[in-house]
């Protein structure tokens, strides 16, 4: 019997899934991690401790089956900056994709007026190159050794296999890729003053990189390209074609849109970039998501996960800005934070923790306006996907049909859909997608909640810019 392993390179957690070829989750292990913040606005993590999360889930994972595991895929979380040495050591901790470090340097990029055109997209703080040039500037000791620049999967990839590669879906995040045509992009490599050699080799997600070494015991296993972590969602949520859509609740929340040709429809308010299958998608982001509940019920409540009771949906006057770590979609601000506005001497706990639901949905219905564009369904995943009074908050505040899938992890799905295209288990990975993917109506969009919700975003709409100066 054939089993494959994906894997999910989180901010949170490392969480993978082991499978058989139809997609049937066999096995389950999560290793979780933290995340450093010395300054304002920085997010770090280290390297290694990614590494060691994926060597014990891979061990965990395959024991007593190490012959049969055939491929593994790793859907990773995006932007992220690792530098190496000449000798392949890393040079400093990871910048994360919420890092608001390089304001100054994403300010400089945008106003050269040329990255739509070399890129397809705009800079915003977290994307990778900006944060290369925050290094050049601010750490050149450490600038000048750099020899090899990846992003946080390719960085375990290169560690298990020993080939230097990367993937469309996630390399187009860093801002170094000419995304329309597949290509680093030499332009922007000389403004971030980089060569291309630091770069990784280019694959599509599906196709298999290099047999994983020896000493990770599982002689049969290659390894796939992989992808960013919203893309390997969307290839775990089947979210595949133009009118698809998936949602991410994850410690991101993000919004998910295939599209067959490249698309600059929205200019470069949504993110233009690659999909894992081989096509194209439009992609909105906001920082914090489910995040902000796990803020919310655990470090505030200190109270145990659970849906409010008798959620009095839209009509509390309770308004929540999820901006915990500033805000990237539409605002792009560093500095946007946390409010909660409308509280009154009659709000509960309930009504609170409704409204922190709400407002991640509201900022989710900002990127969906901002783009332009108009969704009729959605696929959930990730963390917060399982909650029954958050689906149905999204459902009417996005005005649209929520479905689910089996497992909320859409990435280690994702992943795990990749190896097995890699694997010629499948031919296409829409093949493997619309094989295994099952996907059910969660919550139908109901008019009357829907239009409750359509006054409350009116106002929601208000408040970033009413208290952008307080911020
Ligand atoms: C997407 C983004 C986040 C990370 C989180 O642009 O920055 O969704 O990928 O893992």
């Amino acid at each position: 019997m054939n089993f494959y392993i994906g894997i999910d390179l989180g901010t949170s957690a490392c969480k993978g899934i082991l499978t058989d070829r139809e997609g049937r989750i066999l096995g389950e292990h999560s290793v979780s991690y933290p995340v450093s913040s010395p300054f304002t606005n920085w997010s770090e993590q280290s390297p290694e401790d990614w590494y060691n999360a994926a060597v014990e889930i891979l061990r965990v994972l395959s024991q007593g089956r190490e012959k049969d595991v055939k491929g593994v895929g790793i859907a990773g979380q995006m932007h992220g900056l690792v530098l190496l040495d000449e000798h392949d050591e890393v040079l400093r901790p990871a910048i994360l994709w919420n890092d608001g470090r390089s304001t100054e340097q994403t300010a400089y990029l945008n106003s050269l007026g040329v990255l739509p055109d070399y890129t397809g997209n705009i800079a915003f703080p977290g994307f990778t190159a900006p944060k290369i040039l925050w290094v050049k500037e601010n750490e050149p000791e450490i600038f000048a050794k750099v020899r090899k620049i990846c992003l946080p999967k390719d960085y375990l990839a290169y560690r298990l296999t020993g080939v230097f590669s990367s993937e469309y879906s996630d390399a187009a995040g860093m801002l170094l890729l000419d995304v329309q045509n597949k290509c680093w992009s030499s332009e922007m490599c000389e403004i971030c003053g980089i060569t291309q050699d630091m770069l990784p080799t280019l694959y599509e997600s599906y196709e298999a990189t290099g047999r994983l070494m020896e000493e990770y015991g599982l002689p049969e296993a290659i390894l796939c390209a992989g992808a960013g972590d919203n893309a390997g969602a969307a290839i775990g949520t089947a979210t595949l074609r133009d009118g698809d859509c998936s949602i991410s609740l994850g410690t991101s929340g993000t919004v998910f849109l295939p599209c067959d040709e490249f698309n600059t429809e929205c200019g470069t308010a949504l993110h233009n970039f690659a999909h894992a299958n081989g096509k194209y998608h439009l992609m909105g982001c906001i920082l914090s998501a489910a995040s902000c509940n796990k803020w919310w019920i655990k470090d505030i409540l200190d109270a145990d996960y659970g849906d409010p009771a008798e959620p009095k949906y839209g009509q509390t006057g309770v308004y929540f800005l999820p901006y915990l770590t500033g805000e990237r979609c539409p605002h792009n601000d560093v500095n946007a934070r946390g409010a909660f506005v409308g509280l009154s001497a009659g709000t509960s706990r309930e009504d609170m923790s409704l409204a922190v639901l709400e407002g991640v949905a509201y900022a989710l219905r900002d990127c969906v306006e901002a783009g332009g564009v108009r969704i009729d369904r959605a696929v959930l995943c990730g963390g917060g996907a399982v909650s029954k009074v958050w689906q149905t908050v999204l459902a009417n505040i996005l005005g649209a049909d929520i479905y689910l899938t089996k497992s909320e992890q859409g990435p280690s799905m994702g992943g795990a859909l990749l190896a097995m295209t890699a694997c010629k288990e499948y031919e296409t990975v829409y093949e493997a997608a619309d094989a295994i993917v099952e996907k059910t109506l969660a919550v139908k969009c109901d008019p009357r909640l829907q239009q409750i919700y359509d006054r409350g975003y009116a106002t929601y709409k208000k408040l970033y810019p009413a208290l952008k100066e307080v911020f």
